[in-house]
């Protein structure tokens, strides 16, 4: 809801209230972002400057409430008394936008431009601001738990104006905080950075052409000791897959100037006269139930507001990724074996990754040219989707559409095509991007893709884009506006399509990309001791439903650790489960195992996927507020490890539950010599004998069932004893380096 009163705007749902006026000056001034207050605090909740501070610039001589810098803003130019940074730079003049008017618009106010927006949003709330020459609209729409805001610039004078940079909101919030950002590389997504934002500004951008995996758009601002579940926490993203910009920095009156948007980096743009410039949408979340509770109000925007809507809260397949397992390496009878194993194991879908067009053997070359390699797929994709089918499990295609190989037919065909600079050429991953900013190569995109999807039965696309850019500025942001007229004109009409977006990994996961496609591939790296890093720092601000998360071969490509099937599979629960890996070399064991994984996650997929998500002091839970499903995660094993406790959130105190231990085999090879304490017979371990038992049996594991009350759960209740090198005990959780243990709790 929004009302207006004397001036004052207050823009409110059930979680919270924001709260701004337009001061004597006709400046926005920012009153007030947390849980909800009442309209009428206004007054007590504005800043009293007094008799201002010494060196002061003044709008009004002789007025210290006009000064500018001490003022919380919901915006700000240059050259006018606001020395701290300013949103937007028209390139070689002041600005001084004043307020003219207002409008609450029902639902959104739509964009020109073509960039995404969030969607379902309740009311908005538009500032005109105008200075000679220039109109400024600041839009706010409410949504039950974010706030969505955008600017747009628009020339309405008769001469050019040249657009430094305009970011998407700027806020002064009150006190002090950390930020909280998430920075990273290949293989090694999303590590949590936490920097205090004092005088020395903190920013956080990325200039690569991506949102990317350096660092993610996404960030939070937290106030002196907040933690999990206590404290006050913003959160920020921005719905853009380009170039980003985000700055934090507090002033000498204690206020926190924050803001973000499309990176200015080298950006300028002409505005001719009548010409605008739209920013994308910025996503503001507040909570005062810490770091636990803001993830949780931007996992449900994210759920009900950007995912395309007929995914929203649609089950994600359970599915087969070719890649870790074949590489290029396939042909049609290596794939229609994969996809029977696939079926038998419990998988839902098929997913045929690199490799199968063109000359695309390695990559070295065939990148752009999407026709069925014949000597591969003798049947073409319609003859490879149909077999597949008829196995019992849906197809699904990988592309890399914005890319292309030099030695390619699109690229010897159109080498203008490429985007390039005045310079030789720069190559990532071998390939060249396309240029996006041109009409042809968008249209050549969409036709091309568009008719291999409608040539065979195909229910899921994995698209992909493995390098970093080379356009600078304006033309990035041009680049990523192409992207998004493609993704758009392919995917619109063709909703029933699950699209997972992929940039070698996590490279481009961001709110642009998720409005398109619900789910990311979270990262190529699949060890799931680092996933527990990964996912977790995804968790602050993505669903878990956005996430791909696979099970992969151990010792693991990336890390040559050697982990457990059990948590290879407890790890990627928390996700969008996935199997990545060569099925063939599954041991009898193994495919037994697997098969309950997925039957398990099955069961409760909807709960993983759309749960309430909490980060716990073990590792993760999550909750559809009956059944709650708790991960326990162990890294490196120390000796005579002391007792543990499972701590369960968000249960009814007086209500009996159930807890009970998902079953979970042990490999008995990795016993070793030790089996002779608990073997009849002594065993060679390194005999046959131990090798073929190690194929077909396992020990039981750490399995218990209790039932207990919710207090005692949210208190703690302690889990069965780790092993302490004291003797072998079925009770016992026996597991080592690596080892985890997943609890399901019910009420009784
Ligand atoms: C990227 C992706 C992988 C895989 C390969 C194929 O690296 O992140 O998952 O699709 O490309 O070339």
């Amino acid at each position: 809801m929004i009302i207006e009163e004397n001036a004052v705007f207050h823009l409110y749902t059930e979680q919270y209230s924001y709260l701004l006026k337009i001061n004597q000056y006709g400046i926005p001034e920012h009153l007030y972002f947390g849980p909800p207050v009442q309209t009428t605090d206004a007054a007590a909740l504005s800043l009293r400057p007094g008799l201002g501070w010494g060196s002061s610039v003044l709008l009004e001589k002789g007025d210290p409430a006009s000064c500018l810098d001490a003022m919380a803003l919901e915006w700000s130019g240059s050259g006018r008394g606001d020395y701290r940074e300013a949103p937007l730079e028209l390139l070689g003049q002041s600005t001084d936008f004043r307020f003219t008017g207002s409008r609450i618009i029902e639902g959104s106010e739509p964009m020109a431009c073509g960039l995404p927006q969030a969607h379902g949003g309740s009311q908005t709330l538009e500032l005109t601001l105008a200075q000679p020459g220039a109109r400024l609209k600041l839009y706010y729409t409410v949504f039950p738990t974010a706030l969505v805001r955008r600017a747009v610039l628009e020339n309405v004078g008769d001469a050019p104006i040249r657009l430094g940079k305009c970011m998407s909101f700027c806020l002064d919030l009150p006190g002090s905080s950390t930020m909280t950002s998430f920075h990273g590389g290949w293989i090694t997504e999303m590590g949590r950075r936490d920097t205090p934002v004092q005088e020395a500004k903190v920013v956080c951008e990325s200039r690569t052409g991506a949102s990317s995996h350096r660092n993610n758009p996404g960030f939070l601002l937290s106030a002196p000791g907040a933690n999990e579940e206590w404290g006050r926490v913003y959160g920020f993203n921005l719905i853009y897959s380009g170039n980003h910009y985000a700055s934090a920095q507090r002033s000498l009156q204690g206020l926190t100037r924050v803001m973000q948007g499309v990176n200015p980096a080298e950006f300028c743009r002409e505005l001719t006269p009548g010409d605008c410039f739209e920013t994308p949408e910025a996503v503001l979340c507040v909570s005062d139930g810490g770091f636990g509770g803001l993830s949780q109000a931007m996992h449900r925007f994210v759920m009900e507001h950007i995912v395309p809507p007929y995914w929203k809260n649609r089950p994600r397949p359970v599915l087969f990724n070719s890649w870790e397992g074949c590489m290029f390496d396939f042909n049609q009878r290596r794939l229609l074996e994969l996809a029977g194993k696939a079926k038998n194991l419990g998988c839902e879908l098929f997913v045929l990754d690199d490799g199968w067009f063109g000359s695309r053997n390695d990559d070295h070359a065939g990148l752009g040219d999407y026709t069925v390699n014949r000597k591969k797929l003798p049947g073409g994709l319609t003859g490879l989707a149909r077999k597949i089918r008829e196995l019992g499990i849906d197809f699904g295609l990988w592309f890399e559409p914005e890319s292309v190989n030099e030695d390619s037919d699109l690229f010897r065909a159109h080498p203008d095509w490429a985007l390039t600079d005045d310079f030789s050429p720069v190559y990532g991953r071998n390939q060249l991007l396309l240029d996006l900013t041109k009409q042809e190569v968008r249209d050549h995109i969409v036709e091309n893709v568009s008719n291999i999807l409608d040539s065979a039965e195909i229910s899921y696309v994995k698209w992909d884009m493995n390098r970093h850019s080379i356009a600078l500025g304006s033309k990035a942001h041009d680049f990523i506006l192409g992207l998004y007229e493609v993704l758009r004109r392919i995917f619109a009409p063709r909703p029933q399509i699950l699209l997972e977006t992929c940039s070698s990994g996590g490279n481009r996961f961001d709110l642009g990309m998720l409005c398109f496609g619900p789910q990311v591939w979270a990262s190529d790296n699949t060890d799931p001791i680092e996933r527990l890093r990964i996912q977790n720092g995804y968790s602050y601000l993505y669903p878990q439903s956005t996430m791909g998360a696979h099970v992969s071969a151990a010792p693991h490509a990336q890390t040559l650790r050697a982990t457990p099937l059990s948590t290879r599979g407890n790890v990627a629960f928390f996700g969008c489960l996935g199997y990545e890996l060569d099925l063939k070399h599954l041991l009898p064991v193994e495919v037994r195992e697997i098969q309950a994984q997925i039957e398990f996650y099955k069961a409760y997929r909807e709960i993983f996927q759309f749960g309430r998500f909490a980060r716990t002091e073990t590792g993760w839970q999550v909750s559809d507020g009956e059944t709650t499903l708790v991960g326990v995660f162990h890294t490196l094993t120390h000796a005579a490890p002391g007792y543990e406790w499972l701590r369960v959130r968000g249960l009814e105190n007086r209500t009996r539950y159930q807890v009970a231990s998902l079953s979970q085999a042990l490999r008995i090879g990795q016993f070793g010599s030790l089996l002779k304490h608990v073997a009849p017979v002594s065993i060679d371990p390194n005999g046959q004998l131990l090798r073929i038992a190690d194929r077909h049996v396992t020990l039981p594991e750490g399995e218990e069932v209790l039932t207990v009350s919710g207090g005692a759960l949210e208190s703690g209740i302690p889990l069965p004893p780790l092993f302490r090198g004291t003797g072998y005990d079925k009770g016992q959780r026996n597991q080592g380096d690596f080892g985890s243990s997943l609890y399901i709790i019910t009420e009784c």
